[in-house]
């Protein structure tokens, strides 16, 4: 394991990053490695994949952006500490308002440049303590979310059946996060009744770990699938903060972490997709959904998404004559369409039966193509096929 404290520092001045690294090296010296990034979205990215034990953020460039500062302060398992120039401040602004924006959006600490080798070391020492260091490795886990612009465009529909398609097809674990905070109904179409789920997990807070969250989650025999699922109650206090402790503990138990996401843009939307590793957009090729759509793809990448990380999944798709045709779809919304899920019918029985379909008929073109779009997700590693259970097998066998 790499013993080294990773620290990131952003801001878009290059020279700004070298002062705050070296003051950083005087303290940390050989213990630390440095990353730079010249914008949060960039810091985003890196800190994914360098999981940084200390965030080090010019307030400059984000203090007018609060969603940017709070998604900087949620970067899993990173201390962030924001740093502001007394001369850079607005006019009216004083240095105990800044520091109460930072601390506001979930910084753990605002440092003032020229930084006092001092409190560069109390802040340190408060890391050091803090034990992060050894939670601060890679994760075991991929997050996939299931998003869409529009209700009833089929996340619960696709994302139950991609994640039973992976329990029952990979060697590894897997598990299906319900993250919508009012009227989740994943548990209708897997026919569960679960008496605890993500609330319980969020409200466990610092006591989560991987034997609280595995007695909060039911398991689909059928499968082998875990399942975390929604508030039963519509007022559930959920935030953002509370779901990405959640997944980030899933993410160190699974291989893959499905989530069935939300409509809109918000911080707790925000949130889940800076979480996740790769995201299924799914649309219809209808021509309000279209131009929804489109509008979101500009807003995410407005938000400095990489395009690559979202996958544009044509859902209930039907070639009929006269229907908008996949390529133009793709055309419409400056995006290609990277899969298509057939309309099926039989997808209604199924959330009547409460059988994902792709248990009890996997063989049809939806089954297929599902299973197309989860080799998409995971690459290389191969998803054995699923045998056809008949309704009573699948009972027997069923929770
Ligand atoms: N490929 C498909 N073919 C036919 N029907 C489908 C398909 N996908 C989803 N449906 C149907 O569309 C309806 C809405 O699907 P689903 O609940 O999965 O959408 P959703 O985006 O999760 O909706 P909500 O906004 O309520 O969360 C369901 O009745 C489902 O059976
Ligand atoms: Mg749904």
């Amino acid at each position: 394991m790499d013993e080294a404290i990773r620290v990131l520092i952003v801001s878009p001045q290059a020279t700004l990053r070298e002062q705050i690294q070296a003051s950083l090296h005087e303290v940390l010296d050989e213990r630390a490695r440095f990353i730079g990034a010249e914008s949060v979205a960039r810091a985003l990215n890196l800190g994914r994949a360098n999981r940084p034990h200390l965030v080090a953020c010019d307030l400059a460039d984000v203090m007018e952006d609060k969603l940017s500062m709070r998604r900087l302060a949620q970067l899993p398992k990173a201390v962030t500490v924001g740093i502001y120039q007394p001369q850079t401040l607005r006019a009216n602004q004083t240095e105990s308002e800044c520091i109460l924006q930072a601390i506001r959006a979930g910084f753990q600490d605002v440092l003032r440049f020229p930084l006092s080798r001092q409190e560069v070391s109390e802040v340190l020492d408060r890391v050091l303590l803090s034990g992060r260091l050894p939670e601060a490795r890679a994760s075991k886990g991929q997050i996939f979310g299931i998003f869409g612009c529009k209700g009833g465009v089929g996340r619960t529909t696709v994302a139950v059946n991609l994640a039973t398609l992976l329990a029952a097809g990979l060697d590894d674990e897997v598990c299906l996060v319900d993250t919508t905070r009012q009227y989740g109904n994943a548990r209708n179409y897997l026919g569960f009744d679960p008496k605890s789920g993500l609330l319980e997990a969020v409200q466990a807070e610092d006591r989560l770990d991987s034997e609280l969250i595995r007695s909060l989650m039911v398991r689909d025999e059928r499968s082998g699938l875990w399942f975390l699922d929604a508030p039963l109650r519509i007022d559930a206090p959920l935030d953002q903060h509370g779901l990405a402790r959640v997944l980030l503990t899933l993410q160190d138990m699974y291989s893959v972490v499905i989530c069935d996401g939300e409509i809109g843009v918000d911080a707790y939307t925000l949130t889940l997709l800076d979480l996740c590793n790769r995201v299924c957009l799914l649309l219809e090729a209808v021509v309000p959904t279209i131009r929804a759509t489109r509008h979101l793809l500009g807003v995410l990448q407005d938000l400095e998404y990489a395009a690559e990380k979202f996958l544009v999944v044509l859902n209930r798709y039907n070639d009929f004559e006269g229907n908008v045709d996949f390529e133009e779809v793709g055309q419409a919304l400056g995006h290609a369409v990277e899969a298509l899920c057939p309309y099926e019918r039989r997808c209604l029985i199924a959330i009547n039966e409460g059988v994902p379909l792709v248990l009890s008929e996997p063989k049809t073109r939806f089954s297929v193509a599902l299973r197309e779009l989860a080799q998409v997700l995971i690459g290389d590693a191969e998803i054995q096929p699923i045998k056809k259970r008949s309704g009573l097998l699948s009972r027997l066998f069923g929770g």
